[in-house]
């Protein structure tokens, strides 16, 4: 029996993580442990073997907590846990800081006093800024780390605690960096869950700018078994690019949806820019494909459908998280677009 601890569990990848590796083996133990912020969802864990997967409600930034929770037997600790939207860290970047920075430093040493095998850090293609429109410029491993916006700079700044447990310390540990997610259970602050919404209710769609932004989309669970195989295959020290060769505009993106759900494209609201709004975001996945012997399984089309079915047919799911703080964040976001 192996034993993993799985931090942002109750989010979106993280619980799609957790779900699949309860699914494909066994063998496997997790210890999930999540703070339950506005994004964490117990909802997302509906459903799991309560014999192999244990909820600890508890913040990665408090030390005697983690080190409580985690045994001494551990083969892995994969860190997603995160505050993950651009738009909040631009309005307050605080709590960006807080959790995706220290909160890491905390995990790396708790990792050291345990004896954990190896530290899986879950990054982002965002640490490596934005590159140039219609150019053939791709994200690789050796892309220079320039983050724009204060959610990128907290998650390149977590890259660099990894590398320094590993250069002073010898922590054993991998860096994976993944381009935009969608599936199911992804929180509707981010564009496709939000448009799909926002649709499915007959509400404006905002599109920042001149919705020519462009973003390397993949489906979340391509993603987790890029994360499996970076556990599995991976060398410590190394950062692998995850993507599926999947660019597209947001417009694009936006009529898509609108397409699928049969609805009208003049629900959608050109609105004023995010500020210091990353242009394009494109990843060369070619290490990880050589390296971890990973490929994409999941195409855009079956993905983007596939995902919008599960919106259709959880609308509970939307309702919940769309009360309570997400009200006032939207309010205080979109104003009365
Ligand atoms: P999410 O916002 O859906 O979930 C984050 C989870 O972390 C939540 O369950 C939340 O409760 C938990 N959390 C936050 N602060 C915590 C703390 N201090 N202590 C313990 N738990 C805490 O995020 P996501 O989209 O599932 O992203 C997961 C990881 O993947 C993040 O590290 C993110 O940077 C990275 N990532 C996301 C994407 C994407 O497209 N969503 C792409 C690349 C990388
Ligand atoms: P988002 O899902 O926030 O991911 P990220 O900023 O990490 O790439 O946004 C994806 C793209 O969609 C990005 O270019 C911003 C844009 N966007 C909108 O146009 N309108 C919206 O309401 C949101 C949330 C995003």
């Amino acid at each position: 029996m192996k034993t993993f601890f799985v931090t942002g569990g109750a989010g979106f990848i993280g619980s799609a993580f957790i779900r699949s590796l309860l699914a494909d083996d066994p063998n496997v133990r997790i210890i999930n442990y999540d703070s339950l912020t506005y994004a964490g969802n117990l909802e997302n864990l509906a459903g799991l073997d309560e014999n192999r997967h244990v909820f600890v409600n508890g913040d990665i930034c408090d030390r005697s907590s983690v080190l409580a929770a985690l045994p001494d037997d551990v083969d892995a600790i994969f860190n997603f846990a995160a505050e993950s939207h651009v738009d909040r860290s631009i309005t307050s970047a605080d709590e960006f800081l807080r959790t995706n920075i220290i909160g890491t430093q905390v995990l790396l040493d708790a990792a050291r006093a345990k004896g954990v095998r190896r530290f899986v850090q879950i990054s982002t293609d965002e640490v490596m800024g934005s590159l140039p429109d219609e150019s053939d410029e791709y994200f690789t491993e050796s892309s220079p780390l320039q983050p724009n916006s204060p959610y990128a700079a907290s998650k390149a700044s977590a890259e660099f605690i990894v590398r320094a447990a590993i250069e002073t310390f010898g922590v054993d540990a991998v860096i994976t960096r993944c381009g935009n997610n969608y599936g199911p259970r992804q929180f509707p602050e981010k564009l496709i869950p939000l448009m799909i919404a926002n649709a499915m209710n007959d509400e404006p769609l905002p599109v920042y700018g001149d919705g020519k932004n462009v973003r390397d989309w993949i489906y979340v669970d391509d993603h987790c078994r890029a994360i499996w195989l970076a556990y599995e295959n991976g060398r410590s020290g190394e950062a692998y690019n995850i993507g599926s060769r999947n660019e597209q505009y947001n417009i694009d993106v936006v009529h898509a949806i609108l397409d699928a759900l049969g609805k009208p494209y003049d629900l959608i609201r050109y609105v004023t820019d995010r500020l210091g709004h990353d242009r394009r975001y494109a990843i060369d996945p070619t290490k990880a494909e050589t390296e971890l012997g990973w490929k994409p399984l999941t195409s855009w089309e079956d993905g983007l459908i596939g995902t919008i079915d599960w919106y259709r047919n959880n609308q509970p799911w939307v309702e919940h998280v769309r009360s309570g703080e997400y009200r006032e964040y939207y309010r205080r976001m979109y104003g009365e677009v």
